[in-house]
């Protein structure tokens, strides 16, 4: 990276919605991009493109406009680094189940290598292609099997019970539907909390409060 400097969390929220609308460019025949116009797909300004960009040291094309498969592959290495991140899922239920298919889903970075329940209906089956297994073997998989992340689809209560197990292993990042906020009790790790619920009762609130 270019620039050594500490780059700020909304910049790197940007980076996927940059990554996704590159590639639906790239999708359309477009092979060439300016900031003006990558400003208007994305509803913003160019001037933000280019102080995001400038923050991974420009991609090098201002002026003549960014090359769209060069733009997509960078923001694809900085989003993915070098390697797919061994995920593991625990709670194999409704969720577990829809959860599995976004992590496995193409150019996410992710492997999903095996998958934790209670349930011994759901233990022995794959989910994706990855083995559920007991969470009782959760220490011991994780041990002989190098996991960077973990997916919690299971009640806040149990995800309070495994989170010292799960941050002891040395799970660095959880992708976290428990809505227990597990970065209160360990800083130290890297937690994206997904809440739907927080998100329709926000477009209920605008909904109902139009004319305010
Ligand atoms: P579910 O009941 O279908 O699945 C929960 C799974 O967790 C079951 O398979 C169960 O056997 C397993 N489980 C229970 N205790 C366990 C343990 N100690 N170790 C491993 N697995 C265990 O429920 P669903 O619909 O899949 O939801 C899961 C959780 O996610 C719920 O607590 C729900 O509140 C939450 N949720 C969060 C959402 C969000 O936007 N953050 C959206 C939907 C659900």
């Amino acid at each position: 990276m270019a620039n050594q400097q500490k780059i700020s969390l909304p910049v790197i929220r940007r980076l996927p919605r940059y990554f996704r609308c590159v590639n639906e460019l790239i999708k359309k025949g477009v092979t060439k991009v300016s900031s003006n116009e990558l400003a208007n797909v994305m509803g913003t300004t160019a001037s933000q493109v280019r102080q995001d960009f400038n923050c991974f040291g420009g991609f090098g094309q201002q002026g003549i406009g960014y090359n769209t498969e060069l733009l997509h592959s960078e923001i694809g290495k900085l989003l993915y680094g070098n390697r797919k991140l061994n995920a593991i899922l625990i709670g194999v239920g409704s969720l577990g189940h829809t959860i599995s298919k976004w992590i496995t889903a193409e150019n996410r970075g992710y492997n999903l290598t095996a998958a934790f329940d209670i349930n011994t209906a759901i233990i022995g089956t794959t989910v994706c292609g990855a083995p559920v297994y007991d969470v009782k073997e959760l220490t011991k998989y994780c041990t002989s099997h190098s996991t960077q992340v973990a997916v919690l689809c299971i009640p806040k209560i149990i995800a309070e019970e495994l989170a010292p197990t799960l941050c002891n292993l040395g799970i660095k990042g959880f992708w976290n539907f428990s809505h227990y906020d597990l970065s209160v009790k360990y800083p130290n790790i890297n937690v994206e909390n997904v809440h739907l619920g927080d998100s329709l009762m926000t477009l209920a609130f605008l909904a109902n409060n139009d004319n305010l």
